[in-house]
């Protein structure tokens, strides 16, 4: 038997309805916020994840896939959508359109990263990018959606963490500042940390090695540092999310794993994760598309782990209504198709018996199907139009005519 690959999986009913129950939510929502989705390719150039995520992350140098096509050219799978999406926006010029300028994605990122719960080497997200738009409103209502998306899923116990990582002018200062600091600690530093001073200061402040625990503690924070500007921009998105009652947590330590973000970067975790507790993850992103090739222009977004919404999803209700359809005998299979004809379009979920079976098996069948009800259609059922309807999980049964049935099954009337 071949296997599937360490840090992948395979999904499929019951968890399939999660991740189906997630999107629906997802396009729902976006779409009333003037969203529309964007699909780009899985594979990219590896030049464009290390031109934007950023050359000294730990996603570009350790955790890529990364390989070269028959022709020798670098392609990587994508892990992460934000470059892929900002590429594409510059490839055909969508940021003079304002119709492109709310994209989302669904879609998988892959990271080969040491899989444990919540983390996987395939994964899905759920994703935003506002284009062209600076305002602090933007950052708001990039963290108001991403909040009533959890919240539609029923997830209310999620704590929004924020802070300002400032502009590139800003950061600069503060980053050599904070080099200062961390290079009086080296020796209680861990390697990687001491290989972060110099090449990704800000990166330290994210590790999660106790001795540089308790040198993080006592670093300077950025945001006593931000310009002017950066300051105004952070204390109307704070504003913002006071003035609409949304809770949230100034965390001054709070960097991400990406280069690209200036300005507002946030996290919604759970405790109820255990150790990768970030459900989203985002940030205003204003240097990206230049640096890309593309125009000086501001963007924000973010992304939510599908897994790990599904983990906290465990216990939600599976709203699944099919019914399991068997005929006992020949002849009233005509009747028992046009049945399930007449029940499928009226939205019921119906899975008709191929076989001829006995009753006995047939009940076992729809068990084995997990069908919510069955109907056994008979000669006694085809001449007196009478169908007995029998709900799987209660064993109660009721007769009704075959235009009762969708009503029954779907409003319970
Ligand atoms: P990220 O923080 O790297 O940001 O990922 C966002 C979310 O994806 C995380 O909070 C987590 O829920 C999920 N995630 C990340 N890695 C894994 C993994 N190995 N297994 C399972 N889930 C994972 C980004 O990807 C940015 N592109 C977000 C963004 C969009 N920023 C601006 N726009």
């Amino acid at each position: 038997m071949v296997s599937s690959v360490k840090g992948t999986f395979d999904l499929f009913y019951p968890d399939i309805k999660k991740y189906l129950l997630m999107e629906e939510c997802a396009r729902k929502i976006f779409s009333l916020y003037g969203f529309s989705e964007i699909r780009t390719p899985i594979l990219e150039h590896t030049e464009l994840f290390s031109r934007s995520v950023g050359d000294e992350t730990d996603i570009v140098k350790k955790e890529m896939y990364t390989f070269l096509d028959k022709k020798g050219r670098s392609l990587t799978l994508r892990p992460e959508n934000t470059a892929p999406v900002i590429r594409a926006i510059i490839e055909h010029k969508l940021y003079e359109s304002p119709r492109h300028s709310r994209l989302y994605y669904i879609g998988p990122q892959f990271r080969y990263e040491r899989p444990q719960k919540g983390r996987y080497r395939q994964f899905h997200q759920i994703g935003i990018e506002i284009i062209n738009d600076p305002f602090p409103l933007i950052d708001f209502e990039g963290i108001l959606i991403a909040k009533e998306l959890l919240n539609s899923l029923g997830i209310l116990e999620v704590e929004v963490k924020i802070n300002s990582v400032g502009c590139k002018k800003c950061r600069q200062n503060f980053i050599s500042i904070l080099k200062d600091y961390l290079n009086k600690f080296k020796g209680d530093l861990c390697s990687d940390c001491n290989e972060r001073i110099e090449r990704n200061t800000l990166r330290v402040l994210d590790c999660k090695v106790a001795s540089c625990q308790k040198v993080i503690e006592n670093s300077p924070v950025i945001i006593d540092y931000i310009c002017d500007e950066c300051k105004e921009h952070f204390s109307k998105v704070t504003q913002f999310l006071n003035d609409f009652e949304i809770p949230f947590k100034i965390t001054p330590r709070l960097v991400r794993g990406l280069d690209y973000y200036t300005k507002t970067v946030f996290e919604m975790t759970s405790f109820k994760l255990g150790s990768q507790d970030a459900i989203v993850g985002g940030g205003r992103y204003d240097g990206l598309i230049s640096s890309l090739g593309g125009p000086d222009i501001p963007s924000f977004g973010w992304a939510l782990g599908m897994e790990r919404l599904s983990l906290l999803m465990e216990d939600s209700p599976l709203n699944d209504n099919l019914l399991y359809l068997a005929w006992m005998g020949e002849e009233c299979l005509k009747f028992a198709m046009e049945c399930a004809s007449y029940l499928r379009s009226k939205g019921v979920e119906v899975v008709l018996e191929g076989s001829l079976r006995s009753l006995k098996n047939s009940l076992k069948r729809a068990e084995r199907f997990q069908a919510n009800y069955s109907l056994i259609i008979g000669e006694d059922e085809v001449k007196s139009e009478l169908l007995t309807l029998k709900n799987m999980r209660n064993g109660e049964q009721i007769a009704l005519k075959l235009n009762e049935i969708p009503n029954f099954i779907l409003n319970g009337e």
